[in-house]
């Protein structure tokens, strides 16, 4: 072969070295060579892949994709077995073709990709065409076709806005303190996301511990595309008709937290740090004296001798015992923090053990790894391995015997002064063995699955598990918060953000630092901040030591009082709480709702102006605005109308209202329809409130129902059937309330039902009351406020079903 010239022997030349390396640079996944299907599991075989496809349920499909042949499955997240379902498999030509009841899916077998339609033949999610899955040296990708118009919301602990378009987020978990709206990554991750587009929804998880990499549309407009940086490509598609089904479907597979200690949902107080007991006492008694209903004390790393783990500061604590019981005496529950760093202290018989029974990090000669943290030099328990995990279950019951009742599980990222831990730690990974850079991720769901399951086994109680960071799955064990917050607007509204981001994602039971960690609050930032937080799943008062004294009297008498009636709310609303978390047990929905999780395809719901507003359950909707905002707008969500709830005055859905925004009241809605359980203020969830529940009935023409919840509030008797369980249905067409039969064995501690109806135009005058047949139930009427309140006053212990005619 001769060549014209030098000049094309060389292009051509470098053409050939360009491909060679093009070729090893990006591995496609090429062509299917082989397929077969065992059971209900597609395996196929392609040039450069093995993968395998497993029909999980009629909505959700797996996918493992790896270039070696696959090895034994194992998941720290998910909990949930394949269904027995029958998936349609055929083949025909270059197709393999997958249905099951909700979806079709349709893989093309030159080259490989993959695409999942509706049963009527709309496009859900398909490979990005000439990309579908490929590595770059050891990681892998998957792209998809940015569907026209197509939003991602969720994916867990992530800053910016609710629609995550155009954005890219790399999950490691990270201490991220006094991170900002643009941080990322953050303390925690969850790679789970829900992508919308032409009123369809799907959910993606990627169920892969290594660093994570999700990219929605960031500099480029033909995909979206998820990674990881090692292990196999291993993703469960979820396709149902509703966000809330979508993270129902995440939660089967990844399981739902259980039934909280109904202490936690109380209010907490924190500081680092409170010491010594008689000053944690003394803020205890003030919050009594002052009438500021509360339910925990937080002890930060002070409690402990120099921050040794296992130890009291025997100066500041020299009875632990006596001062939980004096909490407990006056309504309070203990939290201590925990940090996995074991001070390498030879002396310690917490280290020694931890030494004798050798559940320390190590590297791959045997040596110890060891990072700085508050003690100084420490050894960290492998928490992936079963040996790891039952040294830090036994090691719970210094607390549990000293009266504690709720573990703080902080600096679990791990985090360490220098911020990196090298990737040459060794995990145990439960027998399968990892290096950090697999380990990393899945340290804290680990640390906190432990802490659990050893209160839990030592005291028989439900413990309060509280986390910094973690992985998918953790709710199953833990609560959440959001780290180290700083005390201004823009903090605490990306806070209201990633607390709905983080109900996207399976995490129900979240909180942020009420008033900023990083230093001091305004007393306007703490007073709307309590007022927020009045609204949180978990709602702490915490802030970082060094910083003014920031107890809810500390900002003056305006704040002390506003937030107290806040506080005073969330207590009359417990009964409607406790209920929200019991659904979140039951279908994995969030405390804190998005507001695209019911309105999804209402474009109002994504705009900047109205991206942080929320549902606190199925019927309270919540505006968070600045503390220094004086006017803003609302968006009352189309489908739905609204009641102001301070005035009773109603609104039709689907426009953005103008409003005057005034500290002294967070604008709150309620959505119409709605049954909220209400009942007498206590000071604490230890004090009984009177035996009326208050039921508010607010009018619509749409039936609506509220299933109703109680048990103990502490023990795991509920799930025996100790509980109390009864749909209450608003049901306006035939103009009853209607009770359904009780469901369980307790007792609830109300004797009476009171109604109050809203919005009724009818006037309920005194002739009015024969309305209500339910007689011989006590009747009576008042007019409140501008809004007639009715009062029928039932025994709830009527454990049949019945109804209240109006
Ligand atoms: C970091 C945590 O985020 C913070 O809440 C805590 O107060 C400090 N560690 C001290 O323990």
């Amino acid at each position: 072969m001769k060549f014209k010239s030098m000049k094309t022997f060389l292009s051509l030349l470098i053409l050939l070295l360009a491909n060679a390396v093009t070729g090893q640079a990006v591995v496609q996944i090429g062509n299917v060579e082989a397929t077969s299907v065992d059971q209900n599991v597609i395996h196929l075989k392609t040039q450069n892949a093995f993968i395998e496809i497993i029909p999980y349920s009629q909505n959700i499909i797996r996918f493992r994709i790896d270039k070696k042949p696959l090895k034994k499955d194992f998941s720290y997240a998910v909990t949930a077995k394949p269904e027995s379902i029958k998936a349609n498999i055929s083949q025909e030509g270059n197709e393999i073709k997958i249905s099951t009841a909700s979806i079709n899916c349709v893989i093309q077998k030159k080259p490989f990709s993959v695409a999942i339609y509706t049963k009527d033949g709309k496009v859900i999610n398909e490979d990005a065409k000439g990309f579908t899955t490929s590595w770059a040296d050891n990681s892998v990708t998957t792209y998809k076709k940015m569907q026209n118009g197509e939003r991602f919301i969720g994916l867990g602990e992530k800053s910016g806005n609710l629609d995550r378009k155009g954005n890219a987020y790399t999950n490691w978990n990270t201490d991220a303190a006094g991170y900002d709206n643009g941080t990322d990554p953050l303390y925690s991750d969850v790679p789970f996301y829900i992508g919308l587009h032409d009123h369809l929804s799907y959910g993606i998880f990627l169920d892969n511990t290594y660093q994570t990499d999700f990219n929605f549309g960031a500099s480029n407009d033909i995909f979206s595309s998820f990674g990881a940086r090692g292990g196999e490509m291993n993703y469960y598609f979820i396709y149902d008709n509703s966000v809330a089904k979508i993270i129902t479907d995440y939660t089967w597979l990844t399981g739902r937290m259980k039934m909280p200690p109904l202490w936690s949902l109380g209010y907490q107080q924190s500081k680092w740090s409170y010491f010594p007991d008689t000053m944690v006492l003394h803020i205890a008694h003030e919050l009594r004296n002052k009438h500021f209903p509360a339910d925990g004390m937080v002890l930060d790393i002070d409690y402990m001798d120099k921050y040794q783990l296992f130890t009291w500061n025997k100066k500041y604590f020299p009875h632990p015992h006596v001062m939980t019981d004096s909490l407990r005496k006056l309504g309070f529950r203990t939290t201590v923090i925990v940090d996995p760093g074991i001070k390498i202290a030879p002396e310690a018989p917490a280290y020694q053990k931890g030494l004798k029974e050798d559940v320390y990090l190590k590297y791959p000669n045997g040596q110890y790894y060891s990072g700085q943290v508050w003690p100084g030099w420490c050894n960290f328990v492998d928490f992936t391995s079963e040996k790891g995990r039952a040294y830090w279950r036994s090691q719970m019951s210094f607390f549990a015997k000293n009266g504690v009742s709720g573990v703080w599980n902080d600096m679990n990222e791990i985090s360490t002064w220098g911020q990196r831990t090298p990737n040459n730690i060794l995990y145990n990974y439960d027998g399968r063995g990892a290096n950090n850079l697999e380990g990393h991720n899945v340290y804290a769901l680990n640390m906190v699955r432990s802490s659990y399951e050893g209160m839990k086994q030592i005291t028989g109680v439900r413990p309060f598990i509280l986390s910094r960071s973690g992985y998918a799955g953790l709710q199953r064990y833990s609560a959440i918060w959001t780290g180290d917050n700083q005390p201004n607007d823009d903090h605490m509204l990306l806070g209201v953000r990633l607390l709905n981001s983080m109900g996207l994602s399976g995490l129900a039971f979240t909180g942020m630092d009420i008033s900023g960690f990083l230093g001091n609050a305004t007393p306007e930032l703490f007073t709307r901040w309590m007022q927020i937080g009045a609204f949180m799943p978990y709602c702490r008062n915490h802030k970082i030591t060094g910083a003014k004294p920031a107890e809810p009297w500390c900002y003056g008498e305006d704040a002390l009082n506003n937030s107290r009636s806040y506080i005073e709310l969330r207590y009359h609303l417990l009964p409607y709480l406790y209920s929200t978390f019991y659904e979140a047990t039951q279908d994995g929905l969030p405390v804190n709702r998005s507001l695209a999780i019911d309105y999804t395809f209402q474009d109002d719901v994504y705009k900047e102006d109205f991206q942080n507003q929320y549902l606190f359950g199925n019927n309270i909707m919540v505006a968070p605005f600045k503390s220094t905002d004086t006017k803003g707008k609302i968006y009352l969500p189309a489908n739905d109308n609204w009641y102001d709830f301070y005035t009773d005055r109603k609104f039709d859905g689907g426009q953005v209202i103008d409003t005057k925004v005034t500290l002294d009241r967070l604008p709150l809605y309620i959505k119409a329809g709605s049954i909220i359980p209400m009942q007498s203020l206590i000071q604490s969830t230890a004090d009984m409130p009177t035996d009326t529940l208050v039921l508010q009935v607010y009018n619509d023409n749409k039936a609506n129902s509220f299933a109703y919840y109680e048990d103990d509030g502490e023990s795991y008797r509920y799930q025996k059937g100790d509980d109390y369980k009864r749909i209450i249905k608003f049901n306006p067409r035939d103009r009853k309330i209607e009770f359904s039969k009780v469901e369980g064995a307790f007792v609830s501690k109300f004797k009476y039902v009171k109604i109050l109806l809203h919005g009724f135009n009818d006037t309920y005058s005194e002739q009015k009351q024969q309305y209500f047949s339910a007689l011989p139930y006590k009747i009576s009427a008042e007019n409140k406020n501008g809004y007639i309140a009715v009062k029928v006053i039932v025994a709830a212990n009527a454990e049949n079903e019945f109804s209240i005619k109006y």
